[in-house]
């Protein structure tokens, strides 16, 4: 752990990191956990401010960054969707030479990852990336921490991803699995499928690590052998409303239900970046049982609930994996 050093680094893509490097970032986040748990505090980052520039709305990647960097001593702007120049009035490269004359570090969630690089590119300061169009990678090693929690090792381990694998989280999960020496298997409609010079870059990388990485059309085929099942939402944030309908046609053969868990590996899991339509108790989620007749989408209510999943988990390890990239990447000393 100690030979690892990611100061000044950006954090945009995992593509960008060596299997050590992720490694080290998800053990620095168990040993944030603990410490969390046992209440010792963490706060060495004190005097240090970041900027968190939200394009798309969120729950889980602000509150983690906000929790993350009090906890760290710091403190936090937010800009929000509608309450900046950004990308209006001001560019992004103005935005990045602006944001960091001022703070220590600078999140960005928004559209596409070239927005991201462009922030990283004219930035002093380190980028971190909450969610673009194609990736998201924090989400990736609060993932990696869960699996690890549930297994004691992603290695040899298998992740079947069911529904929409061609945007941020599928695609992730992929470069995550190839890393890693988790197999993957992508199941889904073939029009979801990733672009396949992703797939081909991460079969690539998936020769060193010894990870399978597989298409699949047949959720049963998917179903078998895994230890890990995942979804996320049929229609991700920023496209528009009328794509409802055919991918709704086109993904709930997909839907992750309790018997396709049971044809899973004993003790397997349920895993969701969430938010989850599995009931109708969100605004979109009731507008669309009254247009399509739908109680849930990518996942049963039943499997969402079940013993199988650990979405909570999860989501909380949202946290402490955003912590481990923000101390390391600004040069955290114990
Ligand atoms: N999983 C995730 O990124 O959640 P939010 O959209 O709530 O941040
Ligand atoms: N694919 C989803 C992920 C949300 C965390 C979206 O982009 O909306």
């Amino acid at each position: 752990m100690a030979d690892i050093n990611l100061k000044g680094r950006d954090f945009l893509k995992l593509l960008d990191f060596t299997p050590e490097e992720i490694d080290y970032l998800v053990n620095l986040a168990a040993d944030f956990k603990k410490k969390k748990q046992d209440g010792v505090l963490v706060d060495h980052l004190r005097g240090k401010n970041i900027a968190l520039i939200f394009e798309k709305t969120s729950t889980r990647t602000r509150c983690s960054f906000e929790v993350a960097a009090h906890d760290l001593g710091m403190g936090t702007t937010y800009l929000d969707p509608t309450g900046s120049q950004i990308g209006k009035k001001e560019s992004i490269a103005d935005t990045a030479r602006v944001l960091s004359s001022m703070f220590d570090g600078i999140e960005y969630r928004g559209f596409g990852q070239d927005i991201v690089e462009t922030l990283a590119k004219y930035s002093k300061v380190p980028v971190w990336n909450g969610l673009t169009n194609e990736f998201h990678p924090t989400q990736m090693l609060a993932d990696l921490l869960t699996i690890r929690e549930c297994f004691g090792t992603e290695k040899g381990k298998t992740l079947a991803y069911f529904g929409d694998a061609r945007y941020n989280t599928g695609d992730s999960l992929m470069v995550l699995g190839a890393k890693m020496g988790m197999n993957v298997t992508l199941c889904s409609n073939p029009e979801y499928f990733p672009d396949p010079k992703l797939v081909e870059e991460c079969r690539e990388i998936a020769r060193k690590s010894g990870a399978v990485i597989r298409l699949e059309t047949d959720p049963h085929k998917a179903a078998k052998g895994a230890d890990a099942f995942y979804t996320d939402v049929w229609v991700s944030m920023g496209e528009p409303d009328e794509v409802w309908k055919k991918r709704i046609d086109d993904l709930s053969p997909y839907r992750v239900t309790l018997p396709l868990l049971e044809e899973g590996n004993e003790g397997c899991i349920f895993m969701h970046c969430l938010p989850a339509f599995h009931d109708r108790n969100t605004g979109i989620g009731e507008k669309i049982y009254e247009k399509y007749g739908l109680t849930e989408m990518e996942v049963t209510d039943e499997a969402f609930e079940s013993s199988h999943s650990v979405v909570f988990q999860e989501a909380e390890n949202r946290m402490h994996t955003i912590k481990a990239v923000i101390a390391a990447t600004l040069g955290y000393e114990e």
